[in-house]
């Protein structure tokens, strides 16, 4: 899909649709507004009627308007005047282009994003709007026997923006959003294939070819690597399953050589059975998405490369899967970090921090200016914070800080937790250094407590995508998030080190040594 920006009135232009905004009580928007006016008064006169409902989202399709160019043009709701706020423009935007797709139009121009949302500028609007148009255009259909019939034909996209002064952002902020979005699709994609399919090798070969096609550097650890590492509780987990484990590696260097990089850490359980602490069945079948936070790091590889960002981004994946066997974990077994920490596995289903405690040790080597990582951990997150907000973890307020900020800034939010000392105590073990789980209290934040031992070098933020990575139900499919939040995150980043000086720590920062 091709993506342009212009200023002009939707009247003048000759184009198969044009899309216009229409506020509660038919108060017409600016570009409303001028078709009525070429229409000498049409549009009012049909709303009149009472046809286009006020809620944001609503749409009345109108065919041979007069004076006006264009074949079509589509009214859509967008609720209230004073105060149009992110929810209404972008329910505003899926209904708009579901009906384009619907239609079957080829091109068409949407005048939503000249509009005033709440808190927003035109680069977000156009943002927002791209993102939407290529989600309105993502199937997964790869599986079935036959190819989806009903994709958009929509091929160009005229996004408007109020004023010439506005086009450059706006053009900037359709790229970016033009990135995100295929970053999505490709940890969509992923997170949707099966476990048969998905595996930890078939991951790897992902990462390859991601490296391949996007300049980037590939690194696949295979188990008698880890073995000599001393991996010992990412091991642990892998043994009980068939499939070699990986511990994936990729190097993104777009900033100088001497900056830092950022450490993207992606829990990548290709499969997640419990272990012999086995699962209920019920909806097992969705722990093939236990692979998400894997997935959204490559997603967000993607984008940073294709937006050349300027910094180094260092992705690592340990992959595995989490399966009952006469080789598997039983709890009660203890296993050495890569760290030298001992761990009791108290429960084997409580697996993602054990294979990312040796990632983040591993990830140790790079000297990164901070690490993130991203991970299905924890029923309790979708308990907690269900599943519009992703839960936020960290041991650097800073780094929390832009997270949070970044989260708001791309609609892809995320929302802190406190890791306290006193949590720590419910990881206490007899027998080991530590505990795999901490009992039914606070358990995201207990999961995040025992990752925070394994992180005390580095500044450090744990996203727990429980909750946000996929839907359930009728609509059950993988959400891409939150590859939005974490290009946010690094576009930020980028932009403050566009010279490659490393930033002295924040407040509150760990960072020792390095
Ligand atoms: N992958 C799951 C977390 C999960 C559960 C994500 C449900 C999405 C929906 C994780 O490996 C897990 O099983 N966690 C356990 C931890 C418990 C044993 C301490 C959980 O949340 O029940
Ligand atoms: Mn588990
Ligand atoms: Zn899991």
């Amino acid at each position: 899909m091709e993506f342009s920006i212009k200023v002009r009135g939707p009247e003048k232009t000759r184009q198969a649709c044009v899309v216009v905004g229409v506020f509660e009580s038919n108060r017409l928007s600016t570009a409303a507004e001028a078709v009525d006016r070429a229409s000498q008064g049409y549009l009012s006169r049909i709303l009149k009627r009472g046809d286009l409902r006020d809620k944001a989202g609503a749409t009345l399709l109108l065919h041979g308007v007069p004076g006006v160019a264009a074949e079509r043009v589509l009214l859509v709701a967008m609720g209230k005047q004073d105060g149009l706020g992110e929810r209404a423009y972008r329910d505003a935007l899926r209904a708009a282009l579901r009906v384009l797709s619907e239609i079957g139009v080829g091109q068409a121009t949407l005048h939503l994003t000249e509009l005033e949302v709440k808190g927003r500028d035109a680069a977000w609007n156009a943002e927002q709007a791209v993102m939407a148009a290529l989600a309105e255009a993502y199937r997964f259909d790869r599986m079935k026997s036959e190819p989806a019939k009903d994709l958009p034909k929509l091929k160009t996209l005229t996004l408007a923006v109020a004023g010439r002064a506005q086009v450059k952002s706006a053009e900037a902020a359709a790229a970016r959003g033009r990135a995100i979005a295929r970053g999505m699709h490709l940890a969509q994609d992923l997170g949707n294939l099966p476990g048969n399919v998905c595996t930890p090798t078939y991951l790897a070969e992902q990462a390859k070819k991601l490296a391949k096609e996007h300049g980037l550097k590939a690194q696949v650890l295979e188990r008698k690597d880890m073995e000599a590492l001393g991996m010992g509780s990412l091991l642990s987990v892998a043994k009980g399953s068939d499939e070699p484990p990986k511990l994936i590696v990729l190097h993104y260097n777009g900033g100088v050589r001497k900056a830092q990089p950022v450490a993207l850490v992606g829990k990548g359980i290709t499969f997640d059975a419990g272990g012999i602490s086995l699962k209920p069945p019920g909806d097992m079948d969705e722990m093939k998405y236990d692979m998400s936070g894997a997935a959204s790091v490559l997603g967000t590889l993607q984008a940073v490369a294709e937006l050349k960002l300027p910094l180094n981004v260092v992705g690592v994946i340990p992959a595995c899967e989490n399966l009952p066997s006469g080789r598997a974990n039983k709890p009660g077994d203890i296993v050495k970090s890569l760290s030298g920490q001992t761990i009791e596995v108290l429960n084997t289903d409580a697996e993602g921090r054990l294979i990312l405690c040796d990632a983040l040790t591993y990830a140790e080597r790079f000297q990164p200016a901070a690490v993130v990582d991203i991970a299905t951990l924890t029923g309790a997150c979708v308990i907690a914070l269900g599943h519009a907000t992703s839960g936020l973890l960290a041991n650097d307020d800073g780094l929390a800080d832009e997270l949070l900020a970044a989260g708001q800034a791309s609609g892809d939010r995320a929302w802190r937790l406190p890791l306290f000392e006193e949590y720590h105590d419910q990881l206490k073990s007899n027998f080991a250094d530590m505990a795999n789980i901490g009992g039914r209290p606070a358990g995201t934040i207990t999961a995040a407590a025992f990752l925070s031992k394994f992180t005390e070098k580095y500044p450090w933020a744990h996203l727990d995508i429980a909750g946000t990575a996929w839907r359930s139900g009728k609509e059950k499919g993988s959400t891409g998030r939150p590859v939005p939040l974490l290009v946010h995150f690094l576009a930020g980043r980028a932009g403050q080190r566009r010279d490659g000086v490393k930033d002295a720590p924040t407040a509150g920062s760990q960072l020792v040594g390095t």
